[in-house]
């Protein structure tokens, strides 16, 4: 009877362990978005839903709205977005 009680603790606390370090995981960014380039990201990602544009098509600001408005479309994560954009707009 002892026993039982103690495989259960041990359990629960292996399980309450497992989710904490998750969940903790969860608000990292995961290591193969983090190695991408912007230009990765670019090719793999822009050209989901139309041809992938052209970096030299937009001006820096066209690409801030541009990139605004795609971010959530192709919902990127801020890292993504942030990348995407810093290859867009070194394009002259
Ligand atoms: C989920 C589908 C989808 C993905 C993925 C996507 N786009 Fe778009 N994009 C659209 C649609 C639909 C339009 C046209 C209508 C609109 O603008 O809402 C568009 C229009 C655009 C335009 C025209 C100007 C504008 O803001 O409307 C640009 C520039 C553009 N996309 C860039 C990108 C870039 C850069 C990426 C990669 C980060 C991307 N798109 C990924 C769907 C997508």
């Amino acid at each position: 009877m002892k026993n039982k009680v103690k495989i259960i603790t041990m359990v629960a606390g292996l399980t309450i362990a497992v989710s904490s370090v998750l969940f903790m995981n969860g608000c990292a960014v995961p290591e193969s978005i983090a190695n991408k380039t912007g230009a990765q990201l670019w090719a793999e990602n822009c050209n989901r839903c139309h041809n992938a544009p052209d970096p030299h098509n937009f001006s820096d600001e066209q690409w801030d709205a541009a990139l605004e408005h795609m971010h959530q479309k192709a919902i990127l994560t801020d890292t993504e977005a942030k990348k995407i954009l810093a290859f867009m707009k070194s394009a002259d």
